[in-house]
């Protein structure tokens, strides 16, 4: 696939902002994507292991923890999952679309399984609040499956774009053109792996903010407390390491041609964080809980840039293909209000609904909210208010004038 080919693929209408802000905004977002991945795969893990300890208090009550927090986790992961979408698709839409088109119905069944998953998901949540410890795991196992699958697709749709040599042969094997989009035709297990198996870590580091959240409860089991920090810690070291092997692997496993990647600055970042991950959680004193997913989200941030350096790497040093060069009509009026949703519409109903659930969280009985966190609930819905209203008042402005 020549570059000019490759260019022809982009829209017309060029990028409505600079190319860079669409990239360090793709970074920021998947990073927060993938630590809500990692809480749900991590944390429906746990989930089930505990599940399984029967007669073990305290595995149990982490079990029905964890997966209240897997439940949220989905929605999160769809909802900041959705922001790279667009993203990537703005700066390197020649390469995604053909990539889903090529396994159109993966990308499509993506949504299916999603959907599957979650209902799995509900399902067992639903048996433990009848059963208790002794519900079965069955359907925790199915959602676990179901919502890997997902995370594959996603892996197979970043990986397919990044040979865009291969895609004719992929559309039209021996020169007979297969339109099903049923195929999968790339997929490395190391990368895939290493991110997913990040969850183990992650989880650790958000174990360790659960046992400091949950000190400040009055009364909590000291023994509940510290069990959770021995395993949060256990968790942050040898998944640490762990990933840090598979992270080799992965680089290892890296084409020829890319092959001088796996010592760049990037790759050695992620090693960085990762290590800092591991070791700082395993030593950290109890009072520091909340900075371990702090340390989860730079690694997640150093992925995220490993990840579009080597999708750089490979496009623009072996295709010639640069997003920097992208048409820019500049557009501030969509600029100005995408930030403006993301920091407003965004900032303040998740500062309600973060301050309200971690206040009814700390709080024995029924919960009542304070005045200053009413507020924020009245002002979560007038600034949503406000933004369907100027949805409609731009549209009408732009049909009349
Ligand atoms: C809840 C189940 C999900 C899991 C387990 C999951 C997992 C993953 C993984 C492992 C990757 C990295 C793939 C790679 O770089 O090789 C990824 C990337 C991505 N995911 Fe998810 N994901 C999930 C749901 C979603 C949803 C619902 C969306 C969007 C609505 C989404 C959007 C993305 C995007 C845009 C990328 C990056 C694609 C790219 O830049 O090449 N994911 N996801």
């Amino acid at each position: 696939m020549d570059l000019a080919t490759l260019e022809a693929l982009r829209s017309p209408a060029g990028v409505p902002s600079h190319p860079l802000i669409f990239l360090g905004l793709g970074v920021l977002t998947w990073a927060l994507h993938i630590i809500a991945v990692y809480v749900v795969v991590g944390g429906g893990l746990l989930s089930l292991y505990g599940l399984m300890q029967r007669g073990h208090d305290h595995w149990q009550r982490l079990s029905a923890m964890l997966l209240d927090h897997a439940k949220i986790g989905v929605s999160i992961a769809i909802v900041v999952g959705v922001a790279p979408l667009l993203f990537v698709q703005v700066i390197y839409d020649p390469f995604w679309y053909v990539s889903n088109v090529l396994s159109a119905r993966w990308a499509i069944g993506f949504i299916v399984f999603l959907l599957l998953g979650y209902w799995a998901l509900w399902l067992h949540y639903g048996q433990v609040r009848r059963a208790g410890g002794s519900a079965s795991p069955s359907w925790l196992i199915v959602a676990l499956l179901l919502i890997l699958l997902v995370g594959f697709i996603m892996h197979v749709l970043s990986m397919q774009m990044l040979s865009p040599q291969e895609w004719l042969n992929w559309y039209a094997p021996g020169g007979h053109i297969d339109a099903s989009g049923s195929h999968i035709h790339d997929y490395s297990l190391p990368r895939w792996l290493f991110i997913v198996g990040l969850a183990v870590p992650v989880g650790g580091a958000w174990l360790m903010a659960c046992r400091q959240y949950l000190a400040g409860r009055d009364g909590e089991d000291a023994g509940y407390l510290a069990f959770l920090g021995a395993l949060g810690r256990k968790l942050a070291l040898w998944g640490g390491l762990v990933s840090l092997v598979m992270l080799a692997a992965w680089m290892a496993s890296l084409p020829a041609a890319a092959a001088g990647f796996a010592l760049s600055p990037w790759t050695l970042a992620v090693a960085a964080t990762l290590m800092l991950l591991a070791l700082l959680t395993w030593k950290a004193p109890d009072g520091a809980g909340y900075y371990m997913p702090v340390l989860a989200l730079l690694a997640a941030l150093a992925l995220g840039a490993l990840r579009e350096a080597y999708r750089y790497a490979v496009l623009h040093g072996g295709f010639g293909y640069d997003f920097m060069n992208y048409k820019i009509v500049m557009d501030w009026y969509s600029t100005i209000l995408f930030f403006a949703t993301f920091l407003v519409v965004g900032g303040i109903p998740l500062a309600f609904m973060l301050s309200l659930s971690w206040q009814a969280g700390r709080s024995r009985g029924v919960y009542t909210a304070s005045p200053l966190i009413a507020k924020l609930g009245v002002a979560s819905v007038v600034v949503a208010l406000l933004w369907v209203v100027q949805y409609f008042a731009f549209g009408a402005f732009v049909l009349v004038r």
